[in-house]
């Protein structure tokens, strides 16, 4: 038998993991492979009951790649030999908050269990969903020695499914239609959706949509408050758009990038697009299907959006500061 991929995920009682697991499980992202599911949450036994009966679940669908599921309370055992890892587990906003206000509660969280990661297989990989997703990863990794910053990203991927969707519907045309669409920054109401190195059916997006005070305005606008819209709808954050993006991130990570695409996703900065040093903000990257990745480079930003990168940058810089008696090296 192939050797399996050990797949960790915290907070996998919750909404996001309900919709999550069972595609990891299923053969969707990881192909052929046989998979071994671990998952965390709390250790009290409300949580691990609840744990119980999503992973009886996860074993009811009879996934033939699905070759092994564990539930845990504490993240040693979770993150023990797992080469991708799902940091969902913390608490979401509610109406009427913006995602930083959950910084001081849900931090903590990412300092036990960044040092925990160090349990991981070599080849780990840690994705961050928790919010604030990019600061929680700064946290996460920093709390890992030995293991680069470059193992960590945070989930960008829904804020570009998002604006990939109002596109399509701005201009009606398919999602498929539509390509380089970037998210630059934090998972934040400052967020850059850059729609002006997206295109439509080939074409400038700029072009296609023929108003540019719509995509200045509304269209970044309606992306930056997605999250909460649906939280004023649904009276919950979102949930399966959220998982599905994070299936999107691992499968973009695992396979290579075709040439001249790219994805979003928060990476260590490492100075792309006057991005500052020390922070996890989203880019373009592009993966070489082995463990590896680059910041896709030479997209022309206009002076109104290089303002746009910097100041949501700026805002990581705020978050960086404010969490920075939890942060290691
Ligand atoms: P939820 O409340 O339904 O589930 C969270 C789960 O995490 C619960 O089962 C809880 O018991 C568990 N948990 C809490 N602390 C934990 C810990 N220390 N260790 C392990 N498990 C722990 O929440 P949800 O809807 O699944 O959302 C989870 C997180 O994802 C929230 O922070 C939310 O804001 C965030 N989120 C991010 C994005 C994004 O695009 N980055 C999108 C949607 C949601
Ligand atoms: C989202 O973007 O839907 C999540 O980050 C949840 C939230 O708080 O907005």
């Amino acid at each position: 038998m192939t050797k399996p991929i050990v797949v960790a995920v915290t907070g996998a009682a919750g909404n996001i993991g309900y919709s999550l697991l069972f595609r990891l499980a299923s053969g969707e992202t990881f192909g052929d492979r046989p998979v071994i599911l671990k998952l965390l949450d709390l250790p009290i036994a409300e949580a691990q009951k609840k744990l119980e009966g999503t992973a009886m679940e996860v074993l009811d669908c009879g996934f033939k790649t699905l070759v092994g599921v564990q539930c845990s309370g504490d993240a040693n055992v979770a993150f023990d030999g797992a080469s991708w890892v799902l940091l969902v587990g913390s608490k979401p906003r509610g109406p009427g908050m913006a995602r930083a206000d959950l910084i001081r509660e849900n931090g903590p969280i990412f300092v036990g269990q960044g040092n925990a990661l160090q349990r991981g297989a070599s080849d780990m990989r840690v994705l961050v969903v928790g919010n604030p997703c990019n600061t929680n990863c700064l946290i996460a990794a920093s709390n890992c020695a030995g293991v680069p910053k470059e193992r960590f990203s945070a989930m960008t991927r829904l804020d570009e499914n998002r604006a990939i969707a109002q596109l399509a519907g701005k201009a009606g045309c398919t999602n498929a239609e539509i390509a380089g669409l970037t998210v630059f920054g934090n998972h934040s109401e400052s967020m850059y959706p850059d729609f002006e190195n997206a295109t439509i059916r080939g074409q400038p997006a700029t072009n296609v949509i023929g108003d540019l005070n719509w995509l200045q305005t509304t269209f970044v606008a309606n992306v930056q408050n997605r999250g909460k819209a649906i939280i004023a709808a649904r009276g919950l954050s979102s949930a399966a758009s959220a998982a599905s993006a994070a299936i999107d991130h691992v499968k973009d990570f695992e396979r290579a990038t075709p040439a001249g695409q790219w994805f979003s996703a928060a990476v260590w900065s490492e100075g792309s697009y006057a991005s500052p040093a020390g922070i996890y903000t989203s880019l373009p990257v592009s993966s070489d299907g082995k463990g590896g990745y680059s910041v896709v480079q030479g997209l022309q930003l206009s002076p109104w959006a290089q303002d746009k990168v910097a100041a949501t940058n700026k805002e990581l810089l705020d978050e960086r500061a404010v969490v920075a008696d939890l942060l290691k090296g």
